[in-house]
């Protein structure tokens, strides 16, 4: 799908992934609408960028708040044609490490969030019979690590999104993207402290990227409506690995990764 002319709603606008996928849809000639709970970034984003910029402050995590979200961009006469759900965070730690409240939050966003901004969105898309839906993912959905109980398991429901999305719009119009990244420089290991460190060593030897990269790799993806986008191609090796050694694969971010002191080399 063209972005040229068409209406591009991202979530995690203000930041990140989220900021960079907004400018290169802009710069393609998408009007961009930018969504995120802070108002000053994603001000400046929008006057910043200009004509075709647009942002709405949304917790992208409430039902109610992406309700309202839907009914201000229909006021507004948007029709939104490409959805990007970018929002995202939460701390890497283990169970016990985390309070409830907080897995509870992870589970929002990303999750529930994409969940649900794709609820609001795709009935128009459906109705135009054209439309599509990126879901921005961590390498994590593929092979998951020690330490990071609460935000694999909410990056591996959205990889559950995404399948269920392209088999229930399949023929429709409508088609869906899932983006697979390894490390990206963005703001999100300053943004959810502690997390780095909990990255395996053996996952180090996947070069980082920049979101402006990846930026241009989902526009590329959403043009060409390519099912899903793996960055760098490195991510492919861990993805294959992970398909076909299951069990070497686990072993090795574990191995490598940030393991109970104490814990058992057997199961
Ligand atoms: N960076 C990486 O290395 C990497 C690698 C693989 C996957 N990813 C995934 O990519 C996604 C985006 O990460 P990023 O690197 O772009 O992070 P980031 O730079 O921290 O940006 C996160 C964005 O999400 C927004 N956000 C967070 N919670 C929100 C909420 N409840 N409602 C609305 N917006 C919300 C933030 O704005 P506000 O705080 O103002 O709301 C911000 O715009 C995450 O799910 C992350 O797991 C990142």
């Amino acid at each position: 799908m063209k972005l040229l002319g068409r209406t591009v709603l991202v979530t995690g606008a203000s930041s990140g992934i989220g900021e960079a996928v907004a400018r290169a849809a802009h710069a393609r000639g998408a009007t961009v609408l930018l969504v995120a709970r802070g108002e000053t970034k994603l001000k400046a984003l929008s006057e910043e960028l200009g004509i075709r910029a647009h942002y709405y402050t949304c917790d992208v995590g409430s039902e109610s708040a992406v309700s309202e979200l839907a009914a201000a961009v229909q006021a507004d006469g948007h029709s939104v044609d490409v959805l990007v759900n970018s929002a995202g965070s939460g701390r890497w730690v283990s169970i016990e490490d985390a309070p409830p409240s907080e897995l509870v939050d992870m589970a929002k966003v990303p999750y529930l969030a994409a969940l649900l901004t794709t609820r609001a969105f795709v009935p128009g898309m459906l109705s135009r019979r054209a439309g599509w839906i990126v879901t921005v993912n961590s390498g994590v959905s593929r092979a998951v690590w020690p330490g990071a109980v609460g935000y694999a398991s909410a990056r591996w429901a959205l990889r559950g999104l995404d399948l269920a999305l392209k088999s229930d719009l399949r023929g429709s119009g409508v088609g869906a993207t899932e983006v697979v990244l390894g490390t990206v420089s963005s703001s999100y290991f300053a943004n959810n402290p502690g997390s780095e460190d909990k990255l395996p060593k053996i996952a180090r030897i996947v070069p980082t990227v920049s979101p402006s990269q990846v930026a241009e790799g989902i526009c590329r993806a959403v043009e060409r409506r390519r099912g899903t986008l793996i960055m760098p191609w490195q991510m492919k090796f861990v993805s294959t690995s992970s398909q076909h050694f299951p069990r070497m694969n686990h072993f090795m971010l574990w191995l490598t990764g940030a393991r109970r002191k104490g814990a058992l080399l057997k199961r």
